[in-house]
């Protein structure tokens, strides 16, 4: 398995030189002045050449969200939804924006009842987006270099042409079929239905326009006028465009908690990442998972278990909390951790029922971790769903449309394409959001962000986030071996424990005798990981070598022979300190 990373890691290297050396390999990235890590390979130089400009976390993130939509038009973009989570050095503050799609102002749940297979493909599917509201938000309250400029590299992007990877060719190869009846996307990113070949300049003329036109009007770009207009045409009026110019990001209050020293910030309703992560460490916060060995069969099966408890509460309770009443308190609270901790059994499952099946389809997910050198931080996860999402790409716009709307739930007994069901919690209701699994989350350390990290893969997500977070904190791994290492997943239904397949053959037959059925993935999740550690006083980023991710680190003037107490005076005179109010 190694090897096959080492293999993989040296054609991406080879492939993307010079844009970045350091994708997939062994090594953690350094960076002296700040760190970008994502998972579409050519936003983090994006976000690194604004960083050693002078921009700061949220201007660099913007950048690299807006290049790994043009370079993976197949995870994410304009006809998508984003999740961000900021920490704001100066003041100090947390911050969770919310630019999730919401389901369009004529949507109702019996429709999709009664025609289920329209909730996954096609103009019934799409959810009304929020991407450029999302970054235009973020930057009218956080960004300091101008918009314009921060659009720019991917407007070029798009224009020039994006060089096809083995990961894109993979993608786009594996989705072909698919494509068939949506003309649009299929002139535009394949050749007469094949996907192009490696090294192939993909260039997407249409979306470059539509970029020029954000560039010029911000959010009003998507909000009215002719862009809206064309959303309304090709989803034949399921998105309209007053659900356009109604659509609304909101700021949420994001989900605190403190594990072992480290405070932590995620991301909370409409996204489940948050509440679940929370609810599993402080279950967690009770083991030695130290002494119990990093993926031993008695560590997996712990993890495995609290989150098949976490995951039933999901299916039960979470949804978007506008119009639902989610027990947030109560799920996070050490009560319910409580009565977690005593369904865990060492010589068995917890128990809790069902099984369903279905197969997930990847990569409508890309994730951007920052860290800047004055101390903030900012993790962004954005999707379109699945592979091309509804897999309709707006006529005269290059915009590929979410399938968002599958991430409601139809009833209590279908699942959508990550397998998750839900109850009435995430039903279909107009203008509400569907529950989500994207889990950004910034890490502080005696009030000092050092890891902004996140994933995408739908409810593995949550699992990937969990891990690596406890790879570091717990094992003591470095930035890229934390995103690398084996993992694995429970989601309560189906009630499978899947693994990935470097978990080694005694440990499966041990978890197999405390009753798991385990189910092997070639992934599962890809995370991204910035750090800042400050005994060396270096920015670290772990790109993760199951996607075409890439790290790379800012390091602004030369570079200077000087002592490490030299370098860390320096870093820390950099930081900007929180002045209370
Ligand atoms: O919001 C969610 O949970 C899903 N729409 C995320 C989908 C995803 O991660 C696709 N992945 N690679």
């Amino acid at each position: 398995m190694r090897n096959k990373y080492l293999i993989i890691g040296l054609v991406i290297c080879n492939l993307l030189f010079p844009y970045v050396v350091f994708a997939a390999s062994f090594e953690p990235v350094w960076g002296r002045d700040g760190m970008v890590a994502a998972s579409v390979s050519p936003a983090a130089p994006a976000g690194q050449a604004i960083l050693e400009r002078g921009g700061n976390a949220v201007d660099a993130a913007i950048a690299s969200a807006f290049m790994a939509a043009v370079a993976h038009p197949f995870s994410s973009g304009l006809g998508g939804g984003l999740f961000a989570v900021v920490h704001d050095a100066k003041s100090g503050e947390n911050f969770a924006l919310d630019a999730r799609e919401t389901a369009p102002a004529a949507a109702t749940a019996e429709f999709y009842r009664e025609n289920p297979e329209t909730i996954r493909k096609g103009a019934r599917s799409v959810g009304v987006p929020g991407f450029v509201q999302g970054l235009w938000e973020l930057h009218q309250r956080f960004g300091s270099l101008p918009w314009a400029e921060l659009i720019e590299p991917a407007i070029a992007l798009a224009e020039n042409g994006v060089s096809v990877t083995i990961w894109h060719h993979k993608i786009v190869n594996w989705a072909a079929p698919a494509l068939e009846d949506f003309p649009e996307t299929r002139r535009i990113q394949t050749i007469n239905g094949v996907s192009p070949p490696l090294g192939w300049k993909l260039v997407q003329s249409d979306l470059a326009q539509s970029l020029r036109l954000i560039q010029e009007k911000g959010r009003q770009a998507l909000a009215v006028g002719a862009i809206a207009k064309k959303i309304e045409q090709a989803t034949d009026g399921a998105v309209t465009e007053l659900d356009l110019a109604r659509y609304e990001v909101k700021w949420r209050e994001p989900i605190i908690g403190n594990y072992r020293g480290y405070q932590y910030v995620a991301m909370p309703p409409p996204s489940s990442g948050g509440v679940l992560i929370k609810e599993m460490l402080n279950v967690l916060q009770r083991y030695d998972l130290a002494a119990l060995g990093h993926n031993s069969s008695e560590y997996i099966h712990l993890v495995a278990s609290v989150g098949k408890l976490a995951f039933a509460d999901r299916a039960q309770v979470l949804g978007d909390p506008d119009f639902y009443p989610v027990p947030i308190e109560r799920l996070t609270s050490m009560a319910h951790a409580d009565e977690l901790a005593k369904r865990i059994r060492t010589d068995g499952q917890p128990q809790v029922k069902a099984t369903l099946d279905t197969p997930p389809d990847d990569s409508g997910t890309t994730h951007i971790s920052v860290l800047d050198s004055s101390g903030n931080a900012v993790a962004i996860t954005q999707t379109i769903n699945t592979l091309f999402g509804s897999k309709i790409t707006v006529p005269g716009t290059g915009i590929a449309l979410n399938n968002e709307m599958d991430d409601f739930s139809i009833d209590p007994t279908t699942p959508n394409a990550w397998e998750a069901v839900g109850a009435d919690a995430n039903a279909v209701k107009p203008g509400k959001r569907p529950l989500s699994s994207m889990t950004p989350m910034i890490v502080l350390k005696d009030d000092r962000a050092v890891m902004s990290m996140g994933g995408s893969m739908g409810t593995l997500i949550i699992s990937s986030v969990l891990q690596t977070f406890l790879n570091r904190v717990e094992f003591d791994f470095d930035a890229q071996h934390a995103v690398m290492a084996p993992r694995f997943h429970h989601q309560w239904q189906p009630d499978t424990l899947s693994i990935e397949a470097d978990i080694p053959l005694d440990v499966r037959t041990r978890l197999e005798e405390l009753g798991h059925t385990l189910r092997e993935r070639s992934m599962i999740g890809a995370v991204q990981l910035s750090l800042y550690d400050s005994e060396s006083c270096y920015f670290w980023g772990g790109a993760d070598g199951r996607r075409d991710s890439a790290a790379a680190g800012a390091n602004i003037g030369e570079i200077q022979a000087v002592s490490l107490e030299q370098r860390c005076s320096v870093i820390n005179s950099n930081r900007v300190k929180a002045v209370p109010e």
